[in-house]
């Protein structure tokens, strides 16, 4: 029996799933620590409003539990020290520089955390894995944390671990709802009552047939693929939103059509501005990665295509919109709509309105540009590469949503915020600057009132 959790790691993953396990299961204290001393300032301040991650749900949680049995810290030692469980939810980016550079995942965070646990932790520890680890990195944090290491605290008695692997399957925007309701848990393995322990804190809120069990690669390798047949829907159905905007089709209706079919299903056919977030890019690279380590070429290539196509629907929406503009923006404003990427999340990485951004900027538009949760400093920090800032001038950010088309030449919608659907384009066309144009890389606005409003309007999968 397990009483006190510990999770290594404070954001996106850590933050919200510590959330919910402590919710249902009161008996445990949980405690979230991390290095990152104003992430946990900020998951404790007394204005929820202020969490570090935006969710739906997530402040009704921290209002009941926090300080309840729920705890962030920065004292990684004390938190190690005190659990018998413990999960790894540090982040595991792409590698910068050095071999495997730009495609596979740099496992330095995940190493120091394994050499923290091997010197605080006492007795007997559960090492989860939560964090999206390349196959076969349960045997490296085996590795470090094997050999004997004498626990002084307990008469020198050799201390012991069982590594498990429990790969979180949440998508930002609905986590707490994934969370609590998800279509699967799944556990690998080899030790059964560590195994049985994790299932124990599950089985609280979750029906034991959602719970599967296998060993550890087939559970890291399942998460990986999950991801990257997600990814994959969606380079599948941009490829054919090019297709839909040359032939007149509508894409709507294709991904209606081909989704109905349950052996294909109606999730993921949504046609946009390409994936972002920090996993898909990251998790089909790695498989990428893999398949030319196992020296599986063809297999490297089919998947490397998900990721070309992605870029490629980035770069010919840039390209579209000069063109459509009589072949320059120089000089020329440009609103943009939705910074995150995607609905319900502050997240920006990896959001395809980096990309853009930067190539309008470079072909000399300014920007002005608006997103519900997304703040200012953090669209600071992602306009700026190599370490130099993109000049203020060149784009502003703006607080108002109707503010923001103000002497517009064009409106560009990036994400899919609710509130961008239901807009009064009558008003809007009075701001904007003649002729104008909006370019709807997801297709969420209403292509009618804009043309009425007498408003020029392209749209993904539809395109004039
Ligand atoms: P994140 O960057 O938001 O959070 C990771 C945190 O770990 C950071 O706050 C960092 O300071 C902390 N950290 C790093 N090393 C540490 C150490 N040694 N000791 C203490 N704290 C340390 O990352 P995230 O989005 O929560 O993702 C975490 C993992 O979960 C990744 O492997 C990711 O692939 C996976 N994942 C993410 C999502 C998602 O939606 N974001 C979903 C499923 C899985
Ligand atoms: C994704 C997976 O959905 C989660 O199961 C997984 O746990 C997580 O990655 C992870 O490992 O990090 P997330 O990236 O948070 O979750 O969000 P998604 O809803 O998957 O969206 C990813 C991107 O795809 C977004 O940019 C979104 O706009 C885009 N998308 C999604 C589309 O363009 N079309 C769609 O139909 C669906």
């Amino acid at each position: 029996m397990t009483n006190n959790i510990c999770c290594v790691g404070a954001g996106y993953v850590g933050g919200p799933t510590m959330a919910v396990i402590a919710d249902f299961c009161p008996d445990k204290l949980v405690t979230v620590v991390d290095i990152n001393e104003e992430r946990i300032k900020a998951w404790n301040d007394s204005d929820l409003r202020n969490l570090p991650v935006f969710e739906p749900g997530l402040e009704d949680i921290i209002r009941r539990v926090r300080n309840r049995n729920l705890f962030f810290s920065v004292d990684v030692k004390k938190g190690i020290e005190q659990a018998d469980i413990i999960f790894i939810s540090v982040n595991t980016p792409i590698k910068e520089k050095g071999i495997g550079a730009g495609q596979t995942s740099d496992l330095r965070w995940v190493e120091s955390c394994a050499r923290q646990i091997k010197t605080y932790s006492k007795g007997h520890t559960i090492v989860v894995e939560k964090s999206t680890l390349p196959v076969k990195t349960a045997q490296t944090i085996k590795s470090i944390l094997d050999g004997v290491v004498k626990d002084i605290n307990n008469f020198g008695s050799k201390k012991t671990f069982s590594v498990l692997s429990n790969p979180e399957f949440l998508a930002e925007g609905t986590a707490i709802k994934d969370l609590e309701c998800p279509d699967r848990v799944l556990i690998g393995g080899d030790d059964n009552d560590a195994i049985n322990c994790l299932v124990g804190i599950y089985s609280k809120w979750i029906n034991k047939e959602k719970v599967l069990t296998t060993d550890l690669w087939s559970s890291e390798l399942s998460k990986l693929i999950s991801n990257a047949f997600l990814a994959q829907r969606i380079s599948s159905i941009n490829t054919i939103s090019a297709l839909c905007e040359a032939t007149g089709a509508k894409i709507k209706d294709v991904s209606l059509a081909v989704g109905m079919d349950r052996r294909i299903g109606k999730y993921f056919l949504n046609s946009g501005p390409g994936f972002g977030g920090s996993c898909f890019k990251k998790d089909i690279s790695n498989l990428v990665y893999i398949s030319n380590h196992y020296g599986l070429f063809e297999v490297a290539e089919y998947w490397q295509k998900v990721l070309d196509i992605n870029s490629w629907q980035q770069s010919r929406f840039v390209e579209l919109i000069v063109k459509t503009m009589f072949s320059t923006i120089s000089s020329k404003t440009i609103a943009i709509l939705g910074f995150s990427f995607k609905a319900n999340t502050n997240d920006t990485r990896e959001s395809p309105a980096i990309y853009i951004c930067k190539k309008l900027i470079e072909e000399g538009a300014f920007l002005k540009i608006y997103d519900p949760k997304v703040k200012c400093s953090q669209i600071k920090k992602d306009l700026s590469s190599d370490n130099k800032t993109v000049e203020e001038e060149k784009w502003l950010y703006s607080d108002s949503i109707y503010e923001t088309f103000n002497n517009a030449d064009a409106a560009l919608f990036l994400t899919e915020w609710d509130e961008f659907e239901s807009l009064n384009w009558e008003e809007i066309s009075k701001k904007m600057r003649r002729p104008s144009w909006v370019f709807d890389t997801r297709s969420i606005v209403n292509m009618e009132d804009v043309k009425k409003s007498g408003i020029n309007i392209w749209q993904v999968g539809y395109g004039n």
